[in-house]
């Protein structure tokens, strides 16, 4: 059998800071070496000692994406942590709707990154359609965008089953999404969003700690649960590019259970976990 040993968890630590800023501690050795011999024996077998050597000796991007997927955790749900959602319909979409606030050129850029399978920028995409009438004018666009292949099949596709839908009341389900084929092999139910949602919503692979080439300014960034995964220095240097792509005065919310104090930078607390760019 493959056994993960402490050096060879350390060099597969050191390739996942170095490329994604992912920082595994030795609590999370169990889960990858789980994940590790899951993968090896699905792709033919071998040991996982041999797997790493080769990942350090000349990986493709393929390569890599295979084991950023192996490595990272796509847990997401629709309207998650609702405060949030609260906070853009007082604060943005009351104004916008009633006209007493106005956006330059009437555009809403909204970038969600680290949007996993789509929850989240499907959820944003759903808010605007509700709070934002078509008489208002606004043209919204919905940036979505995540390193996992995973999680970049699962938005575009916008397929989700039940469980995934647990966040989303009867009522946005019926609006927004109509019945799919069930699963394959076990013929769970699953419901399809409705091409109005998708259309505000483009999907791009983005690695949070690679330079934004070509993106923003933003009005709004939700940046959630993906900071817990980096140390102190990547999460401050992927907040100051953040900074970089908003507009001023834009909204940045960040995970409930994350927080920037500490970090030295130069957003303003607006809420728990959201903050502005003045
Ligand atoms: C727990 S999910 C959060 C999804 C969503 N933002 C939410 O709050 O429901 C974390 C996501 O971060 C992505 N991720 C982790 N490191 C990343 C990186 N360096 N660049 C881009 N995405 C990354 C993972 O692929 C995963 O989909």
């Amino acid at each position: 059998m493959s056994v993960l040993t402490e050096t060879t968890f350390k060099r597969i630590a050191d390739i996942a800071r170095r490329r994604w800023g992912l920082s595994l501690g030795e609590r999370k050795m169990q889960l990858v070496a789980n994940r590790l011999t899951s993968h090896l024996r699905k792709s033919g077998g071998g040991e996982i000692e041999d797997y790493v050597s080769r990942l350090e000796r000349n990986p493709t991007e393929d390569d890599m994406l295979v084991l950023f997927d192996i490595l990272s955790t796509n847990v997401t749900s629709f309207f998650r942590d609702p405060a949030h959602f609260a906070f853009l319909e007082r604060e943005l979409y009351t104004g916008l709707a009633k006209g007493t606030l106005a956006l330059p050129g009437k555009r809403l850029r909204i970038w969600s990154a680290a949007c996993s399978i789509g929850a989240e920028p499907y959820s944003l995409a759903m808010q605007a359609l509700e709070l934002l009438p078509p008489a208002a004018g606004y043209d919204v666009k919905i940036l979505a965008t995540d390193l996992a292949n995973k999680a970049l099949v699962g938005c575009r596709e916008g397929i989700y089953t039940e469980s995934q839908l647990s966040g989303l009341s009867p009522e946005r389900r019926a609006k927004f999404l109509i019945k799919a084929e069930p699963k394959p092999g076990s013929g769970e139910p699953r419901w399809r969003v409705k091409d109005e949602v998708k259309r505000l919503v483009e999907v791009r692979r983005q690695n949070l700690v690679e330079p934004y080439t070509g993106l923003g300014p933003f009005d709004v960034i939700f940046l959630r649960n993906v900071m817990i995964y980096f140390d102190r220095e990547t999460r401050r240097e992927v907040v100051m590019r953040m900074h970089g792509v908003m507009r001023p005065g834009a909204i940045i919310a960040v995970g409930s259970a994350e927080t920037l104090s500490g970090l030295d930078v130069p957003l303003k607390a607006a809420a728990p976990s959201i903050y502005l760019r003045s």
